[in-house]
Formats: C-alpha cells, sequence, structure tokens
C-alpha cells in the first residue's frame, strides 16, 4: 500500500439539475447570461485544498456546504467545471480517470449503498474478483480487511441483517480489500451508537492511508484528523491544524458551525479539556 497525496487546486462544480431548476424557475436574475455557467451559482467555487500522503484530513462544513460534493470530485464521480484534481502524480482527465480511481476508496454515507451481495465475505471479495484476482489472493485480502476493521467472525452473514455499526465496518471493509492509498469517508459516524462510534474512531485513527472525512461530527475529526478544512460559500474557507480550526469560535459561527463539545470548558471547573 503506497499513500497516496491529493491536490485540489481552484475547482468550480455545479450540479446540471441544479442548473436545470434555476433555468425552469421564474424569476431571478441568476437566469440573466444565457449560458450555463451563468444559471447557476456552483456548489464549490474556487475550492483548493492539499492532502499529504498519510495525513488524515476532515472536511468539515454547514449542511449543503458541499462536502459530498467535493468528496465525489476526489473520488473521480463528478467532473469539475474547471480547476484539477491531482492523486499522487497523476492528473485526473478522462484518460487518467481509471488509474486515479484504483488509488482511492470512497466509503459513502449509506453503508447499504455498498453492500449488496448475499454475504459479507461476497461484498468484501467483490472488487478483488472483479480485478481479476487468484481465488486465493481474494480469500487472502478479505480475511486481512475483515481483521482490520474488527468484523471476521461476521464473513458469512448477510449485511442487511447486521447493526448499523457492523455494516459500517463491513463498508470499510469493501473499499479496504482493494488496498487503496487513500480512503474517503462521507459521514462515517452518522446513525452509530457511542460504543461502535469509539470503534470507527480507534480504526480511522490507526489506518496507515491518507484518510479524506466529510462529517458532522467535530469530535470525531479532532480525535482522527490533525487537519480540519472548514468549506463555506463554495470555498475553503479555513483549512489547518484542527484544534486551531475547530478551536476558533468566530469562524466556526461564521460558518454556520458549532464547537465542538470537547473544545468546550468543564461547567463545573471550568477548565478546558
Ligand atoms: N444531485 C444533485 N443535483 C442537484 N443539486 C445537488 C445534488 N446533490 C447535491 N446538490 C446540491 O449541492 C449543494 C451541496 O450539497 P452537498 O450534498 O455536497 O452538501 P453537504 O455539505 O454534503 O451537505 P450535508 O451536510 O447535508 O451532507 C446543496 O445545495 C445541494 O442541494
Ligand atoms: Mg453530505
Amino acid at each position: 500500500m503506497t499513500a497516496y497525496g491529493l491536490e485540489l487546486d481552484s475547482i468550480v462544480f455545479a450540479y446540471p439539475d441544479g442548473e436545470r431548476k434555476t433555468t425552469a424557475s421564474p424569476s431571478g436574475d441568476r437566469l440573466a447570461g444565457g449560458g450555463a455557467d451563468t444559471q447557476s451559482p456552483p456548489v464549490l467555487d474556487g475550492a483548493s485544498l492539499g492532502v499529504a500522503p498519510g495525513a488524515k484530513v476532515g472536511i468539515l462544513g454547514a449542511n449543503g456546504s458541499g462536502k459530498s460534493t467535493l468528496l465525489g470530485i476526489i473520488a473521480g464521480l463528478h467532473e469539475p467545471r474547471a480547476g484539477t484534481v491531482r492523486v499522487g502524480d497523476i492528473l485526473v482527465a478522462k484518460k487518467t480517470l481509471k488509474a486515479a480511481r484504483l488509488r482511492l476508496g470512497f466509503v459513502f454515507q449509506d453503508p447499504d449503498d455498498q453492500l449488496f451481495t448475499g454475504s459479507v465475505y461476497d461484498d468484501v471479495a467483490f472488487g478483488p474478483r472483479n480485478a481479476g484476482l487468484s481465488d486465493a489472493e481474494v480469500r487472502e485480502r478479505v480475511e486481512s480487511a475483515l481483521a482490520t476493521v474488527g468484523i471476521p467472525e461476521l464473513a458469512e452473514r448477510p449485511p442487511f441483517r447486521l447493526s448499523g455499526g457492523e455494516k459500517r465496518m463491513a463498508a470499510i471493509a469493501t473499499v479496504l480489500s482493494m488496498d487503496p492509498g487513500i480512503l474517503v469517508l462521507d459521514e462515517p459516524s452518522a446513525a452509530l451508537d457511542p460504543k461502535a462510534r469509539r470503534r470507527l474512531i480507534r480504526l480511522l485513527s490507526g489506518l496507515p492511508q491518507t484518510v479524506v472525512i466529510a462529517t458532522h461530527d467535530l469530535d470525531l475529526a479532532l480525535d482522527v484528523c490533525g487537519r480540519a478544512a472548514i468549506l463555506h460559500a463554495g470555498r475553503v474557507e479555513a483549512y489547518g491544524d484542527s484544534r486551531a480550526v475547530l478551536g476558533d469560535a468566530a469562524l466556526l459561527e461564521r460558518c454556520g458551525l458549532e464547537p465542538p463539545l470537547s473544545s468546550g470548558s468543564c461547567a463545573i471547573c471550568g477548565r478546558r479539556p
């Protein structure tokens, strides 16, 4: 496994649906100008972000600020209208998209989008089998991925019968079995109970890969990510050491975020943790 770096430079992106919606609107100045580029404000409008190999970065921002969209661009699911994406030394373009995608593992917000066969084993084996690995290699990849996420005993279970926390770990295993250098996760702690969330934090903190996490769980971002980026108004409004970014109350308020619980003072003794 090689942990690759990432470089997003001045990314501009708008959804075609959004453009259609705006075009159909009977009112609004945004209709002026004619061309598609002028009809809809882009979700991302000059977003830049550099992630060093092996770094763990939290992507934060209010609802609708473009976190999932940015992850989709990193993962090659959306093509930016302008700007460039580099995955390691690969400049992402039509010709290089396949090679870039092989370096990345994308974990969807909803594990049900990732788990679709009759057993956890088959789901985790899906990628390696598709890549043409031998049965022995596939078994090795699956066993290693399930051991890493701590659910080897669930291999033969149907995914739809797993708990939310177990599904999350199985979904991460489906990506780890492809041995990606970069892991991209969208809201990985959503709907997890405290114990499952703790287990997830331990897992993510210990992974050797470059990890990019979009999350509203600012405490998870503090625990797992050395750096945090805040998306606001289509740009990366702030990017730096997680403690510094998440400790900046004025910045958080400006970007529609609340300070993480762990950064507050103790209600009893007044000390900060
Ligand atoms: N498929 C789509 N078609 C049109 N507009 C979309 C689509 N997906 C997202 N959007 C819009 O793009 C903007 C950014 O959405 P995105 O899902 O990236 O935000 P987010 O930061 O991930 O939000 P959340 O915190 O709610 O997950 C929103 O205004 C949303 O309505
Ligand atoms: Mg989202």
